[in-house]
């Protein structure tokens, strides 16, 4: 049975929400935010000051790679989910290319059995999509799953979908979001084929971005347009890297109305080609990271709303891993932990303001995916929250990293801000550098028909 949850109060936040920061308390009860007001009275079971700090709704991840079942020597559920509570994420989704890949609802189901045991973050799974498993993915539940993963290109783990006639019935039939990886795969191949034939296994990392190239990315986008143009399927192409892609996608229609909306990560906003010198493989990861140009233009689209969301593509792979050689090396970086520190250093450099930030990190992930009443720090909506400290500030390193991998790209560096607290569903998982592991987070749940 259910327990009742414990009764939160926090005075004195600055709560940032919907376009506006404004100074209130909450009261939290029973999972949910009962009354934001100017000053409450009487008393909680918990009560936190946030005098001085931010509130701000939880972030929604809507792209993760948690490794479990089977690459639980990466990472599992509960370590990452940790890592992302400690972040200020409080919901993430995950993506199904793990060990056996989530391709029929048994195993999809199994992974949601495995969250509901372990992990203190809210939590959904994608459906995998392959060449053979239509029938299968057609089955998908549209109110308790976030969407649909479709590898248009290939990249961790084997899920390629580019027969074009199975790609063709899935866009037209898919009874729910389809998110997609976009890469096209004989154009990375053939690039393959000539780099290794120059520098044999051995590529020097800096070509990455040439070998998983802006065409391949342009190539697989423009195909995933076309498809959900003519369908009118509801396409959510993840991770976008090039300036050229962003032509594909438009701010003309409220977010509400879009069919096609498109996600942008925090490395791809963050790194360039130029950090390949120093991270090296660290930062090899699908599709690459390319080079100023391109990195340049991202911003300016989130800002102005052809990139709708901002995510992490969190992809952890042990040290050891990320030592092979170009070929061997896996590609993916750990970031679920680190996303919010990112963002804010573009808001102390005056590039995003908080509300923006709020706005593509919370906000725009529960509409994009229908989600129900999480995403703002509002009556009525689950309270799922962070306090934010903004002056704190603190330094990477092993000690304070939780991913299970233990390395992270961003080691040595000083960031400032720093979440003090993190509230999952009404209760409160992280408090001050600890957390509470007897804290569970929900299953996520979709308004749609
Ligand atoms: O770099 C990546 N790593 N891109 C992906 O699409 C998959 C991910 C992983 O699972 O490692």
């Amino acid at each position: 049975m259910q327990h009742k949850k414990p009764s939160i109060l926090i005075r004195n936040a600055r709560i940032v929400n919907r376009g506006r920061i404004t100074e209130a308390d909450v009261y939290i009860r029973d999972g949910f935010i009962e009354k934001v007001a100017g000053s409450i009275s009487g008393s909680a079971d918990v009560e936190i000051d946030a005098a001085g700090n931010f509130l701000m709704p939880g972030i929604i991840d809507d792209q993760v790679h948690f490794r479990e079942p089977g690459l639980t020597h990466k990472a599992d559920i509960r370590s990452e989910a940790r890592a992302a509570v400690a972040g200020g994420v409080t919901s993430f989704m995950e993506m199904p290319n793990t060990k056996p890949p989530a391709l029929t609802q048994a195993l999809l189901e199994d992974k949601y059995q495995i969250a509901a045991q372990g992990s203190p973050a809210n939590y959904s799974f994608y459906m995998g999509a392959s060449n053979d498993n239509l029938a299968e993915v057609l089955k998908t539940d549209p109110r308790t799953v976030c969407g649909i993963k479709a590898f248009m290109g290939s990249s961790t783990g084997n899920m390629l979908v580019d027969d074009p006639r199975t790609l063709e019935q899935l866009f037209a039939n898919a009874p729910m979001l389809i998110a997609t990886h976009c890469e096209d795969e004989a154009t990375v191949r053939a690039n393959e084929a000539a780099y290794r034939e120059r520098y044999g296994e051995a590529v020097p990392i800096k070509y990455h971005p040439l070998i998983r190239s802006t065409e391949a990315c342009l190539k697989s986008s423009t195909l995933a347009v076309e498809l959900a143009k003519k369908h009118n399927t509801r396409l959510h192409i993840l991770h976008i890297s090039t300036r050229d892609e962003l032509l594909l996608f438009s701010n003309a229609l409220p977010l509400e109305q879009k069919r096609i909306t498109a996600e942008v990560c925090v490395h791809h906003l963050y790194f360039n080609s130029l950090r390949y010198a120093d991270l090296g493989a660290q930062i090899k990861c699908n599709p690459a990271i390319k080079d100023a140009f391109h990195q340049e233009a991202l911003l300016p689209a989130l800002l102005d709303d052809r990139l709708d969301v901002v995510a992490t593509d969190h992809a952890p792979h042990t040290w050891e891993e990320k030592q092979n050689t170009y070929f061997s090396a896996p590609s993916g970086l750990p970031l679920v932990q680190h996303t919010l520190n990112v963002m804010l250093g573009f808001y102390q450099q005056g590039r995003i303001s908080l509300e923006k930030i709020v706005e593509k990190m919370c906000h725009s992930p529960a509409i994009c995916f229908q989600i129900d009443r999480r995403g703002y720090a509002e009556e009525g909506y689950w309270a799922d929250l962070v306090v934010l400290d903004p002056e704190a500030e603190w330094t990477v390193s092993k000690s304070n990293i939780h991913y299970k991998c233990g390395w992270s790209p961003f080691e040595g560096q000083r960031f400032k801000g720093q979440v003090k607290s993190t509230i999952v569903s009404g209760l409160l998982a992280y408090h001050n550098g600890r957390f509470d592991e007897n804290v569970r987070g929900e299953r996520l749940v979709f308004n749609r028909k």
